[in-house]
């Protein structure tokens, strides 16, 4: 499916390595999410066949469209890695990952460790672009590596060939400090291109949501951390609401687990738990329902515990 970057209310799902799994883009997807993206692949370890990245890759089928992203560090890799992509079908897009501050990461030379030599950032977005078939490039990427220069990052991937940027408001050295963030230089980046520019970084509500596009005037906003326990975060700023009714709570919670079910099996009843435990908190007498469905691994006793205690 195409990407219309001139709809109101463009949101994509950032990719969080161990929390965005299928069944949760499944569920976003279904309640907002225009956009999904995989979590981020070595390609060195994808032209290896790695069992668990080809896993990695496995999509729900209301994920279109969808975007792979990968992470390398040298052209030959890249190249084999996009080369594979091409022959698995259901991949809109390829997004390089040019903001991982995971020193394994960085010492490889990968994610934001490419911010410290544009040029060569700039030759792999190009390898991508010329071996790629699908539909869509683009980068995700930090505001620089120790210091800032946001336009210059932007321009190179623009002139690179990528159809958009995403942008997480913080360097590299900034980690994820809640101090450091900075929506001002995504509106100087989105100044400097043509090409779409996606703001992220600490959304959390549709408050935020509002002063984020503002202050940005980006094309789009990538949520991540702000929808970990939160998924109706989505349905929230599609329909503009202060409040989401427990209604719809309720509903995107069982929606969450009958997905969980489909993807793990009866394994599914223990692994939700933890999301159960997160999405009790705040709500009235929420140690109780903890309690209870800790002593559970039956799926129809889970399902009417869910149903009581969310109505
Ligand atoms: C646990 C965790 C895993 C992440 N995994 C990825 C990843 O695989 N690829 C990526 O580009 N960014 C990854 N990120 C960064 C997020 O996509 C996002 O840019 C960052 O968390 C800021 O946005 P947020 O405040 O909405 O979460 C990860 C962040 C966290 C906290």
């Amino acid at each position: 499916m195409k990407i219309d970057f001139s709809k109101k209310d463009l949101l994509f799902l950032a990719p969080l390595a161990g929390y965005t799994d299928l069944p949760f883009r499944q569920v976003v997807k279904k309640f907002g999410v225009d956009v999904t993206v995989s979590e981020m692949i070595s390609s060195n370890a994808f032209i290896h066949h790695s069992t668990k990245t080809l896993r990695m890759l496995e999509k729900a089928p209301n994920e279109d469209p969808y975007i792979v992203q990968i992470a390398g560090n040298s052209e030959e890799t890249i190249k084999q890695a996009v080369l594979l992509l091409n022959d698995m079908d259901g991949i809109d897009g390829i997004d390089l990952n040019c903001g991982c501050p995971v020193p394994k990461v960085v010492n490889h030379g990968s994610g934001s460790s490419l911010l410290k030599d544009l040029p060569k950032m700039g030759r792999l977005i190009e390898t991508i672009k010329k071996y790629s078939n699908k539909r869509y490039l683009s980068v995700k990427s930090r505001l620089g590596f120790e210091s800032k220069y946001p336009k210059e990052i932007a321009k190179v991937v623009e002139q690179s060939g990528a159809d958009w940027i995403t942008l997480h408001g913080r360097t590299r050295s900034d980690k994820y400090k809640p101090d450091r963030i900075d929506y001002n230089s995504i509106a100087d980046a989105k100044q400097a291109v043509s090409i779409p520019v996606v703001a992220n970084g600490d959304i959390n509500s549709l408050q935020k949501y509002k002063e984020v596009k503002e202050i940005t005037g980006s094309d789009a906003v990538m949520i991540g951390r702000g929808a970990v326990g939160n998924p109706w975060i989505f349905y929230q700023i599609k329909n503009d609401l202060e409040v989401v009714k427990k209604d719809k709570i309720k509903e995107i919670i069982l929606e969450h687990f009958n997905s969980m079910l489909e993807v793990y099996g009866d394994l599914g009843v223990a692994i939700f738990r933890k999301h159960l435990h997160t999405y009790s908190k705040n709500f009235p007498l929420a140690s109780s329902f903890r309690d209870r469905v800790n002593r559970t691994n039956n799926r129809d006793i889970m399902r009417g515990y869910i149903e009581e205690f969310f109505s």
